[in-house]
């Protein structure tokens, strides 16, 4: 399928270039949160971040577990507000773009509401946005087919697989094609071909559309395949430490995965990665096997 068919109202949402702000689809600005602040549970989560994301840009957040990653993107989405500091989305205060619904999310759980169908889960923003039923309807069926799911749209969201409802959270972000998409380990729960197709996909989608992409991983190759940019965060209090620039064009496919310069960017981001003293996926599972072994 294609997404041709995008509405125009929702790009007609997006920045503005070369606004009062400079027509950045995210601008953090000195942002940092304490949770708890002045009490004894009190948490220094993030310090004074700045951080731009350009329109139709894509830019992965990696680091050590609990540097902030997530705390970061609920700032952006304005699901928290920052302690200090500002946060615009598309040229207004975070708080005014999730109330117009300028964006769209998709986390780790997917989310979904077990009382509603497959379809009715992915057309909730639609809902939200005042669509009529048909047109919804219509939408809700084209985003299910682009996650290979269109013949479980009538089923209950726990009558799939985790992977499968992990889809179906994705189909519903991409639903009201918002401008920008706020992802937090989306693939995580996917097994390996379905992450790569769906990265592929994802990567097609933001092509077409021009939808600029904040995106956790812990997976170094999965956050060098999708991303121009790759922000790497220290340990709490999380700050970023390197900015590491992809330049492996727009055009990705399987064949980058096996380009000299794929390995060298997954390199840079390792090594930058090491120095904030972060582990990997993969080194995690090694070190995690390594102590089962001892204690055996
Ligand atoms: N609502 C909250 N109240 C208090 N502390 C919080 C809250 N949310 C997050 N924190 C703390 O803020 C820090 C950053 O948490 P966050 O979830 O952003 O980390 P993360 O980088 O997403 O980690 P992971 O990779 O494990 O998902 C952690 O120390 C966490 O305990
Ligand atoms: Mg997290």
């Amino acid at each position: 399928m294609t997404l041709d068919r995008l509405d125009s109202t929702a790009r007609a949402a997006g920045p503005t270039a070369g606004g009062a702000l400079g027509g950045q689809a995210v601008r953090v600005v000195g942002a940092s949160k304490t949770f708890n602040p002045g009490t004894r549970n009190s948490v220094d989560a993030l310090v004074d971040i700045t951080l731009d994301v350009a329109p139709g840009e894509f830019v992965s957040l990696i680091g050590p577990s609990g540097c902030g990653k997530s705390t970061l993107l609920r700032l952006i989405a304005n699901l928290i507000e920052p302690t200090r500091g500002e946060v615009w989305v598309n040229d207004k205060p975070a708080r005014q773009a999730r109330i117009d619904q300028d964006y769209g999310m998709a986390f780790q759980q997917a989310g979904l509401f077990d009382w509603r169908t497959v379809v009715r889960n992915v057309e909730l923003p639609l809902e939200l946005k005042r669509w009529d039923k048909r047109k919804r309807r219509e939408r809700a069926m084209e985003m299910l087919e682009l996650v290979k799911l269109a013949e479980f749209a009538s089923h209950r969201p726990w009558q799939l697989s985790g992977g499968m409802q992990q889809r179906v959270a994705i189909a519903r972000s991409l639903a009201a094609a918002p401008a920008l998409l706020l992802m937090d380990e989306p693939f995580g729960a996917l097994d390996e071909m379905t992450r790569e197709h769906m990265q592929v996909e994802l990567l097609r989608i933001c092509a077409e559309t021009g939808t600029s992409v904040v995106f956790v991983t812990h997976s170094i190759p999965e956050a060098v395949f999708l991303s121009d940019r790759v922000v790497v965060m220290s340990p709490r209090p999380g700050q970023i430490t390197e900015v590491v620039d992809i330049g492996l064009g727009h055009e990705r496919t399987l064949d980058t995965r096996e380009q000299p310069e794929f390995y060298a960017r997954i390199t840079d981001v390792r090594e930058a990665l090491r120095g904030v003293g972060g582990a990997t996926d993969d080194e995690l599972a090694i070190e995690k096997a390594r102590r089962a072994a001892e204690e055996r």
